[in-house]
C-alpha cells in the first residue's frame, strides 16, 4: 500500500520560492522510485505573507501547519528597508518563525555541518584542516534562551533608555534537549561535545548541572567541555575533532552560522526542527533578497531538509539517503553553484533549477 504523507510547504521569501519549486521536484522524483505519495499544501508565511494578508504567520496557514505531518518551510526575511514597512511585531522573525517554533514546541535544532572529503574544495579553510572531511552535527536548543525570554524596554531611574531581556531556561527543557543530544551521540561516535559558558552565565551552570544527570543514562557516551568562545576558535582551527556539539539557543545560532563559514556556504546548511508531535525543516540561512528571483541561489539547504523530513518525520531513511547520495554525485561531477568557492576556476556554475534537475535524474536513473 502507498504509503502518504501532507506536507505543509511554506516558500517564504526572497529566494525560498526558488528553493522550494526545486523541493517540489524532488518529492515527486522520490514518489516516481518509491510507493509514497506527498500531497503537497503551499501556505503564506514570512513579509510575503504580511503584504497579502496583514499577518506574516495567518491563521489558515496556521491551521494548514496543525494539520500536516511534516512542515516544510524556505527561508523567510525582507531587506532593511521593506521590513521597516511592517511593525515589529509583525517582522517575519518575530511574527512567524518564532511563533512557528513555539507552537509546535520545536525545541530540537539538528544542523549537519557537513561535507563529505571530495568536497572539501568548498571550504575556505587549508587544504589540511578539511582534510578527509567534515561531519559535525551541531544541536541547538530552539524555544528557550533569550529568544523566548522576558523583554522589557523601559527607561530608566536616569532617564534612559533600557533593555532587559532574559535567558531563561527551566530543567526539563535542559533535560529534554540533552536527551536528544546523548541520543545522537549514542548513533554516532558516542563523544559529545557541550557547549556552554558557565564560567560567567548563571544559565550555563544550571545546563551543566542537568547535563551530568542525563549522562549517568548514557555512560557510554564521553563528555567533552567546552566554553563557547574557545569553541568558535576551536571550530576553526581544528573542527574534525567535533562530532555531536549541543548548545543553547544563541550559541547554537551564532555556532551553526560558523559552521556554513566552515563549510564554505550557508547554502550548504539544511536543518530540522523537532518537536515531541511535529517537525519542520528548513535551511538554517536567511532568504537572500539581493539575489531573489535570479535562479542562482544553492537549493542543497533545502533540499538536505527535505532529505532530513524523509528520514526524521517519515522514517523513509532509503528516500533520504537517495537525496543526499543524488547532490553529492551532482556536485561530485564538477558542479558547483554561484555561492561555493571555485578556487582553481574548473568547476561549472550551474542555475538554482539545473541543480534540482540533476538531482532528480540521479534519483530516478
Ligand atoms: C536561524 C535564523 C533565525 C534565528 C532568525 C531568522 C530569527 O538566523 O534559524 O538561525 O536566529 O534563529
Ligand atoms: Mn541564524
Amino acid at each position: 500500500m502507498t504509503k502518504k504523507y501532507t506536507v505543509a510547504l511554506l516558500p517564504g521569501d526572497g529566494i525560498g520560492p526558488e528553493l522550494a519549486a526545486e523541493a517540489v521536484k524532488v518529492l515527486r522524483a522520490v514518489e516516481s522510485v518509491s510507493d509514497v505519495a506527498f500531497d503537497i499544501q503551499t501556505g503564506d508565511f514570512g513579509g510575503s505573507a504580511y503584504f497579502k494578508h496583514g499577518h506574516s504567520f495567518p491563521e489558515a496557514t496556521k491551521q494548514l501547519c496543525d494539520k500536516a505531518d511534516a512542515i516544510l518551510k524556505g527561508p523567510i526575511g525582507l531587506s532593511f528597508e521593506e521590513s521597516k514597512k511592517i511593525p515589529v511585531d509583525e517582522q517575519p522573525e518575530r511574527g512567524a518563525l518564532l511563533p512557528l517554533r513555539k507552537r509546535f514546541n520545536t525545541f530540537a535544532n539538528f544542523r549537519p555541518v557537513y561535507l563529505p572529503p571530495e568536497l572539501a574544495h568548498f571550504s575556505p579553510l587549508k587544504p589540511h584542516v578539511v582534510e578527509g572531511g567534515i561531519d559535525i552535527m551541531m544541536i541547538r536548543e530552539l524555544v528557550g534562551g533569550l529568544y523566548f525570554g522576558k523583554k522589557i524596554r523601559s527607561v530608566n531611574e536616569a532617564g534612559k533608555r533600557q533593555v532587559i531581556e532574559h535567558l531563561e531556561y527551566d530543567e526539563d527543557q535542559i533535560k529534554a534537549i540533552m536527551h536528544v543530544a546523548f541520543q545522537e551521540a549514542m548513533g554516532r561516535k558516542k563523544v559529545l561535545h557541550n557547549v556552554h559558558k558557565s564560567n560567567v552565565l548563571k544559565s550555563s551552570v544550571l545546563w551543566n548541572e542537568v547535563l551530568e544527570e542525563v549522562a549517568t543514562e548514557y555512560p557510554e557516551v564521553e563528555v567533552k567541555q567546552i566554553i563557547v568562545d574557545a569553541a568558535a576558535t576551536a571550530l576553526v582551527i581544528n573542527p574534525r575533532q567535533f562530532d555531536v556539539m549541543v548548545m543553547e539557543n544563541m550559541f547554537g545560532d551564532i555556532l551553526s552560522d560558523l559552521g556554513g563559514g566552515i563549510l564554505g556556504s550557508l547554502g550548504l546548511m539544511p536543518s530540522a526542527c523537532v518537536g515531541p508531535e511535529k517537525a519542520y525543516y528548513e535551511p538554517s540561512h536567511g532568504s537572500a533578497p539581493d539575489i531573489a528571483g535570479k535562479g542562482i541561489a544553492n537549493p542543497y539547504s533545502m533540499l538536505g531538509s527535505v532529505a532530513m523530513m524523509l528520514d526524521k518525520s517519515f522514517g523513509l531513511k532509503t528516500e533520504s539517503r537517495k537525496i543526499w547520495d543524488a547532490m553529492r554525485h551532482v556536485f561530485g561531477a564538477g558542479i558547483t553553484t554561484a555561492d561555493l568557492r571555485d578556487p582553481e576556476g574548473k568547476l561549472t556554475i550551474i542555475k538554482t533549477a539545473e541543480f534540482g534537475d540533476k538531482v532528480v535524474e540521479a534519483i530516478t536513473k
